[in-house]
């Protein structure tokens, strides 16, 4: 039977969990360990592995106060070439450093042959894709000792040959292979826009028990296309469909990525602040005060 990636009781005192990305900008801010209103932290997971520098002291550093998420950007699942073990073994060697209590990545190939493109490349919605992939989550699973998430990531052209739609193939995998989803609210937005669907019926057809984490973050308007910046505020039309998933989904965690153009913790701290009021909106004010408390005295 599946098991879902839950928190620690220790880490996680009170809902809403509302965590933000950690970026190297702000640790000089960070390090000097300021009372802040955000719950968790997600980290680069490739930014962590295989060193011993600065970068895995300040993880370590936040980790004594706050919990940690995995994200990972090279894990490369739908290759058809399979998982590197050596990727794997570096990943598992900073998930016992760190105690994580989610790893992730995304649902995409980022490459062959040891060429890593640093792109989150789109896949075919196919049976063979999934049963490739099924395997794959497999493997990671074990060599791992847990479940993993795995992100639907923004797409600017659609494979040729899909049987399935994104949020058919997205709930079959997560159903057949045991990994749940991180369910990118922006993504599925852009998505919805460059692919020219409507994005209720993905959010509606994603069962809330197969979601183990939400990401939330701002795209840039292109013109003839959306293109997912992570360079912006989140946007009103995302922030709607936010409202309609946490509506139904009052346990998952939820984090705002901010990757470019990015603005003083404060400002990201606020953005936050907005998912966290959101969910007050629809399950009560569990935590507000001492939230505004620490808002108003970082100067948000
Ligand atoms: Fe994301």
């Amino acid at each position: 039977m599946p098991i879902r990636n839950s928190p620690k009781q220790t880490d996680f005192i009170s809902r809403p969990q509302i965590g933000v990305g950690l970026r190297k900008t702000h640790y000089p801010y960070l390090e000097t360990k300021p009372q802040t209103s955000v719950g968790w932290f997600e980290a680069v997971s490739e930014n962590y592995m295989d060193s011993e520098g600065r970068p895995l002291h300040m993880l370590q550093l936040i980790r004594e106060d706050y919990p940690i998420a995995l994200h990972g950007v090279s894990l490369s699942i739908a290759s058809a070439e399979g998982v590197r073990p050596e990727y794997l073994k570096q990943l598992k060697q900073l998930k016992d450093r760190i105690d994580p209590f989610i790893i992730s990545d995304h649902l995409c190939w980022t490459g062959l042959q040891n060429a890593n493109l640093h792109d989150l490349l789109p896949i075919p919605f196919t049976d063979e894709s999934l049963r490739c992939i099924i395997k794959h989550v497999d493997q990671v699973q074990n060599a791992l000792g847990c479940h993993i998430l795995l992100e639907n990531v923004s797409t600017y052209l659609q494979p040729p040959d899909s049987t399935y739609t994104e949020w058919e193939f997205l709930k079959a995998l997560a159903e057949q292979s045991g990994c749940r989803l991180l369910f990118d609210v922006n993504n599925l937005y852009v998505n919805a826009k460059n692919h020219h669907f409507d994005p209720i019926l993905f959010l509606d057809a994603i069962p809330t028990e197969l979601i183990g984490q939400i990401h939330l973050a701002g795209y840039t308007d292109m013109g003839t296309y959306l293109f997912d910046t992570h360079s912006k505020p989140v946007y009103p039309e995302v922030w709607e469909l936010f409202s309609r998933l946490i509506a139904r989904a009052p346990d998952v965690p939820v984090l705002v990525e901010w990757d470019d153009d990015i603005p003083e913790f404060p400002i990201l701290e606020a953005e936050a602040q907005k998912a966290r009021q959101i969910w007050n909106d629809h399950h009560g004010r569990t935590d507000t005060e001492s939230i505004s408390t620490a808002l108003l005295s970082s100067g948000a």
